[in-house]
């Protein structure tokens, strides 16, 4: 807990929130996970009367598509609720996931590897574990950070092991001997990222993405490309179906690749966990010996969805897989741009970076490869002469909620912001609140 402040005539009272970060029984709040933040600000909020300016989840801030919410209700009143989803998907779903990923993809991927799952989160998670059984030898999943920390939680509940390398200062030309290094030791079963980044909002381009896929294919592992964030490089116009530009994917490079294709953020679907877990054809069809001692079954794909998923849950909630289905339909009739829905996040990040940058923040990943850093959900900042978890507890007096980027696998201290949640009528009021900070820690 801090104790060094300049300045405790604070936006919100300086005694209480003191009082609350004492009492959250968080060792450093500053380093406290999302929902830890999520907790205290919402105690602090509720105790002062005082609204925080909540940058700490990647809640949509949008409504969910009106075809979505359709789909689910035709389908609920079609009696959906009542009958047990089966465990590959509904045919509906599979069918458009599939002409999705051709669409905006250009990937050809049959239906009966376009799987559903309660969120990407579970995707991730099935592929953790079928991953960790495959080989005795490679029992290490690699992580291009930064990252979502959720998933080296998830690795952590598995008591499987990981690495994970900061990538920032490794890309372009770097990024082959830097991959290079961690799968030459022969203990790498995957390699994850998230294109575009969280929390750095970086977008991997098409020669990192072949170089990922050539050391893929040379030291026999998988790529787990996580693709929370799909379409949203809002500097391209990835939003138009069966036209380039394409949304890049290391699909186009290699056969070991597995995707991550979330509804939440692109479709302001978060609620409904509901998302899409694809495996390449090649490697659904795979047959492993280990899977067979293990599970009972040597297939791939067999073994992830009649297996695995079937014990996670029984599949993934019928309503919300007809709701998918149909949001995923209207873009690919070009009926619904979905990109254009959400393209508001990168209007509200120009508007609040420029905030941060006035009250003397730094941006922390600036920049993307040559090019300044694109606007999207996130971005970073530091504050100079200060740590992020001391950044990030401090600028709770101050009615501002962010995560820590150390846990995110970041060699740099800040905190990443998230656009979703802060409103055009707060933007006042933050400037105000960062403008204090500044001054008062100047
Ligand atoms: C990189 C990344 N992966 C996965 C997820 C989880 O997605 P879902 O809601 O589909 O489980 C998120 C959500 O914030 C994310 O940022």
């Amino acid at each position: 807990m801090i104790t060094e402040f300049k300045n405790q005539n604070t936006p919100v009272d300086f005694g209480l929130v003191k009082e609350k970060i004492k009492n959250s029984g968080v060792p450093s709040i500053g380093n406290g996970t999302i929902r830890e933040i999520v907790k205290i600000a919402n105690e602090i909020q509720q105790a002062s009367g005082e609204k925080f300016v909540r940058m700490e989840m990647g809640v949509p801030g949008l409504a969910p598509p009106e075809v979505g919410i359709h789909g689910e209700i035709e389908a609920l009143k079609n009696g959906v609720a009542a009958k047990y989803p089966m465990l590959e998907g509904i045919l509906p779903l599979k069918k458009e996931a599939s002409r999705f990923i051709k669409m905006f993809m250009d990937v050809d991927v049959p239906r009966e590897c376009c799987i559903p799952t309660v969120g990407s989160m579970q995707g991730g998670y099935a592929s953790f574990m079928i991953l960790g059984n495959m080989d005795t030898v490679k029992n290490t999943i690699l992580f291009m950070d930064p990252g979502f920390p959720v998933q080296k939680q998830q690795l952590n509940v598995l008591g499987r092991k990981y690495e994970a390398f900061d990538v920032y200062n490794h890309r372009g030309d770097k990024l082959e001997q830097k991959l290079e290094s961690y799968l030459s030791k022969g203990n790498i079963s995957a390699i994850v990222y998230s294109n575009p980044n969280n929390p750095s909002w970086i977008c991997l381009n098409e020669d990192e993405l072949q170089t990922i896929a050539k050391l893929a294919d040379k030291y026999d592992v998988i790529v787990i490309e996580d693709l929370a964030y799909f379409a949203m490089d809002f500097r391209k116009d990835l939003s138009m179906p069966g036209r380039p530009p394409f949304q890049p994917t290391v699909a186009k490079y290699t056969n070991n690749y597995i995707l991550l294709i979330s509804s939440s953020k692109a479709f302001s679907y978060a609620g409904q966990r509901v998302g899409l877990l694809v495996i390449s054809p090649d490697l659904y069809h795979r047959q492993n010996f280990h899977l067979k001692e293990r599970f009972g079954s040597d297939k791939f794909g067999y073994t992830l969805i009649y297996k695995i998923l079937y014990s996670f849950s029984s599949g993934t909630s019928h309503s919300a897989q007809y709701g998918l289905a149909a949001m995923l339909k209207a873009a690919n009739d070009g009926d619904f741009n979905f990109v254009e829905s959400v393209r508001v996040y990168g209007e509200r990040a120009v508007a609040i970076k420029t905030l941060f940058k006035k009250a003397g923040f730094d941006i922390v990943y600036s920049m993307d490869l040559e090019e300044v850093l694109g606007d999207g959900f996130y971005f970073t900042v530091s504050f100079p002469g200060m740590t992020g978890a001391e950044l990030v507890e401090r600028l709770l007096y101050y009615g501002i909620s962010a995560i820590a980027l150390s846990g995110t696998g970041s060699d740099h201290e800040g905190m990443r912001v998230c656009m979703s949640q802060i409103g055009e009528d707060e933007l006042g009021i933050l400037a105000e609140r960062l403008e204090q900070f500044g001054r008062d820690y100047q």
